[in-house]
């Protein structure tokens, strides 16, 4: 297993578990021995000074087996515990890495399964391999050495009851481990359920669909309990036949311990201290069978694991990191979603966006607009032709680098908990105050900040419940403008404005962001009217492109677009 690499920053503790664990076993295999000398030498012949002399050596040793036993469960959660913490840190940071199409494959319950569960799964599986393992061999060989030592034909004894009970486990097992996997997958579909149901809660509830998602999470509850309870009835089987195992042995011991005695070559301590050992061995057995039913589980869990680990993120940057990023070009460019052949977003689009120029993108829902946007940000890569930055093609830089250039305002805004200013300076963690004002202004955000009961330090429920869909806008757009982006993206950003407000935050960002390029992707006319240029996109290809009086006498699409929008009541005069 291939995670086992995580130990090994914490082997010291990973080796001293076992170590201190040998005090434990050593106090375990000596105590009956003691037992036996106790009754025989104390108990029978009635030694009062024997009785106290042994007494107390045992219970020294419980003392310090004891103190071993709970060094051992420390070191070994040491261990676990920071091999499972590291781990979790690189599946997290993989995950991150990956592109949506990659999320989307693994699907978001399964990635939170797979960093919740089977993390804590694999931990589970290196505490008792550090601990059960050392632990079981030695009390097996220890417990058989010792029996033997008592009296050999006891040997016999263990030699029918041994193989019986690891044939039993063995089948138990068998049956019982490609369940393992099954359970992690069942897992990841309960998650899914509640994850979509908890994100999308108001929808539900909008819709009043909450017996419809409470059955479909009953029933990834249902089929996980089944997945379950399936296990747990093989191996509740191992059980009671054990125990019919472990019994007939005793029985064993004492008829044969029993004649013994009757011929006066045993004592009764003797025949105690062997069931003792008996016990003791046929129960480390039984430990084993239950590491490997962690080990089962741990191997389930590391797959998936290592599954994460192993995805390649599909987009990749270069390391290209230019001061200023240039013209953006589109040549040729098509475009269709991963797993969406024959869908064409995008098609035979040539456009080229200028260092400070203000460009629209206008369209109807379902253009391809945000996937064009999406392209920029290397979201996607384009399906064909290429974008070029400043003359070099997009793959060439670095993402950080070209990301860290951009800012993007989506159309749904998405908050964080958090105070108001917190959530502005997301998107530059160097803001000052005064920067964060600042952009709080120009996004037409400042006013209504300013009323809040703790103006700028107001909390923010999660995702921004408290607000208005206008004002997540416009904090939103207040978060791009404080990262001082090179390219400043509004996708539908401004959607949920009242004209006038849009059109005040547009006038701001002309005076206050000179130099920076602005691209506005909108349905209506009146958002992009002023821009020095419209790009007017249909179906995926750009159907013309112009300023707004130029386009007026010119496109035909464009003029079709504006009547129907000004009949709808005169939006235009924004
Ligand atoms: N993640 C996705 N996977 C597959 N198809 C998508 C995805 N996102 C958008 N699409 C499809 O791409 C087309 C363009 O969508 P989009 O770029 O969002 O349009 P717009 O932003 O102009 O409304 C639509 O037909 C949509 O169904
Ligand atoms: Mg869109």
């Amino acid at each position: 297993m291939k995670l086992f690499k995580y130990l090994k920053p914490y082997w010291f503790w990973a080796i001293l578990s076992p170590l201190s664990m040998i005090g434990e076993v050593l106090a375990d295999l000596w105590l009956p021995k003691l037992m036996s000398l106790m009754i025989n030498e104390g108990v029978l012949k009635q030694n009062q000074e024997i009785l106290v002399a042994i007494g107390l050596r045992m219970l020294l040793i419980v003392l310090l087996g004891g103190l071993s036993g709970s060094l051992c469960s420390v070191f070994a959660s040491l261990a676990s515990q920071n091999f499972a913490c590291d781990l979790r840190k690189d599946v997290f940071k993989r995950a991150m890495g990956l592109s949506f199409q990659q999320t989307d494959k693994f699907t978001t319950g399964s990635l939170i399964t797979r960093l919740t569960n089977d993390i804590t799964q694999m931990q589970h599986f290196v505490e008792q391999c550090i601990r059960m393992f050392i632990r079981s061999g030695l009390m097996f060989l220890g417990g058989i050495i010792m029996m033997l030592s008592l009296e050999s034909r006891f040997g016999l004894i263990l030699l029918c009851s041994l193989p019986l009970q690891l044939l039993l486990m063995a089948l138990v097992l068998k049956a019982a481990n490609p369940l393992y996997a099954k359970v992690q997958k069942r897992l990841d579909a309960v998650n899914n359920v509640m994850q979509e149901n908890v994100n999308g809660a108001r929808m539900v509830k909008a819709y009043v669909q909450e017996e419809r998602e409470v059955a479909r999470f009953n029933e990834a509850n249902d089929n996980l309990t089944d997945t379950n309870l399936r296990v747990a009835f093989i191996i509740a089987r191992l059980s009671p036949v054990l125990s019919i195992i472990m019994n007939c042995s005793v029985v064993a011991i004492l008829y044969l311990g029993g004649l013994q005695t009757m011929a006066g070559a045993m004592e009764v301590g003797t025949i105690m201290a062997a069931i003792d050992y008996n016990t003791r061995i046929l129960h480390s057995v039984m430990m084993v069978s239950m590491m490997f039913q962690s080990i089962a589980r741990g191997r389930a869990s590391a797959k998936r694991l290592s599954e994460v680990l192993e995805t390649e993120p599909a987009i990749k940057g270069g390391d290209y990191a230019p001061k200023t990023l240039g013209a953006i070009t589109f040549e040729q460019v098509g475009f269709h979603y991963p797993g969406f052949e024959g869908r064409t977003v995008l098609k035979d689009l040539n456009l080229t966006v200028n260092p400070g120029e203000n460009i629209a993108i206008l369209g109807a829902t379902g253009a391809g607009k945000s996937s064009l946007i999406h392209l920029i940000t290397r979201f996607y890569d384009t399906t064909e032709g290429q974008i070029t930055i400043g003359g070099k093609p997009i793959q060439d830089f670095d993402l950080t680098a070209l990301r860290d250039k951009i800012a993007v305002v989506l159309q749904k805004s998405e908050l964080f908990s958090g105070s108001v200013a917190e959530n502005i300076r997301w998107g530059n963690p160097d803001a000052t105050e005064e920067e964060i004002r600042r952009a709080a202004e120009i996004a037409q955000a400042a006013e209504f900040i300013e009323k809040m009961p703790d103006g700028y330090d107001s909390v923010i429920a999660e995702k921004g419940a408290s607000l208005s869909g206008g004002q997540k806008q416009r904090l939103s757009i207040a978060r791009a403008l404080v990262r001082k982006p090179e390219l400043l993206i509004f996708d539908d950003s401004t959607s949920a404005l009242d004209l006038s407000t849009e059109g005040k935050l547009r006038r701001a960002i002309r005076q206050e962001l000179k130099g920076t390029t602005l691209i506005t992707v909108a349905q209506r006319i009146a958002s992009v009217k002023d821009c020095d240029r419209i790009a007017v996109l249909e179906d995926g290809t750009l159907s013309a492109i112009g300023s707004h009086d130029e386009l007026l006498k010119t496109s035909p699409v464009y003029q079709e677009i504006y009547r129907s929008q000004t009949k709808e009541g005169g939006m235009i005069d924004g």
